[in-house]
């Protein structure tokens, strides 16, 4: 069950660096991250999986040089489109025609109102809305890490124009938004493992409008 998959998972501290993720479980976290939902079904983002021991060196320098970066056997870097542009819109929906193998008017006039809205924006503003949807993708990816009996720790605890140098992420069109390292917890030297999960009692969290 999710739930009880979430109260296992934590943010871990420390990761064991003598044991890797084994490949399909990886796989499975990164296709939970492809399924997630997207705005307009744009999947405005794209996930590097980084094992490279020199390249993660290098990350770790720029993210607080927290251990878990090196320490974990995998890291995945959620990397959103700087922008939005018509070849990137074409792009996506064309493949929903082509997988689909029919067009239809309503799809192709939605398609039609992004081209005319999206692409005239702010850079930023497009930014920041693929960012919001990499966060979606990145939280699958944490829930499916929990499914598999794999610890993760989310990250934003990084430069970004750092990040996205090291990776050579601005010349394919992209910016960093979070990093999440895969590994397995060393119990000791984790000051969180055993403790308890805090969260705002569920009255301080829902209101309901009945
Ligand atoms: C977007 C995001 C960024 C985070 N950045 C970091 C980080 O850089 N380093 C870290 O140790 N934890 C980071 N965390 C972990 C949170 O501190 C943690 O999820 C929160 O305190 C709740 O604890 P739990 O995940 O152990 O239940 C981040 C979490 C999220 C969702």
């Amino acid at each position: 069950m999710l739930l009880e998959k979430l109260n296992w998972r934590y943010a871990t501290k420390k990761m064991d660096p003598s044991k890797a993720v084994p490949e399909d479980k990886v796989e499975r976290i990164v296709e939970a991250a492809r399924l997630a939902p997207t705005s307009s079904g744009l999947q405005p983002f794209e996930v590097f999986v980084v094992t490279n021991p020199e390249v993660r060196a290098k990350i770790r320098e720029i993210a607080w040089n927290q251990a878990q970066v090196t320490d974990g056997s995998h890291l995945l870097v959620f990397a959103a489109w700087d922008n939005y542009t018509e070849d990137r819109i074409n792009e996506m929906f064309d493949l929903v025609n082509e997988e689909r193998q029919f067009t239809n008017e309503g799809w192709e006039n939605y398609r039609k109102m992004l081209l005319s809205t999206y692409p005239a924006r702010d850079a930023q503003v497009n930014f920041e809305h693929a960012a919001r949807q990499a966060y979606i993708a990145f939280g699958m990816s944490i829930a499916q890490a929990a499914f598999e009996g794999v610890d993760a720790t989310p990250m934003e605890g990084f430069d970004p124009a750092k990040l996205d140098e090291i990776l050579g992420l601005r010349e394919k069109g992209l910016r960093s938004v979070t990093i999440l390292p895969l590994g397995y917890r060393q119990a000791e030297g984790d000051w969180l493992v055993n403790l308890k999960k805090v969260r705002r009692a569920r009255e301080k969290f829902v209101t309901e409008v009945k």
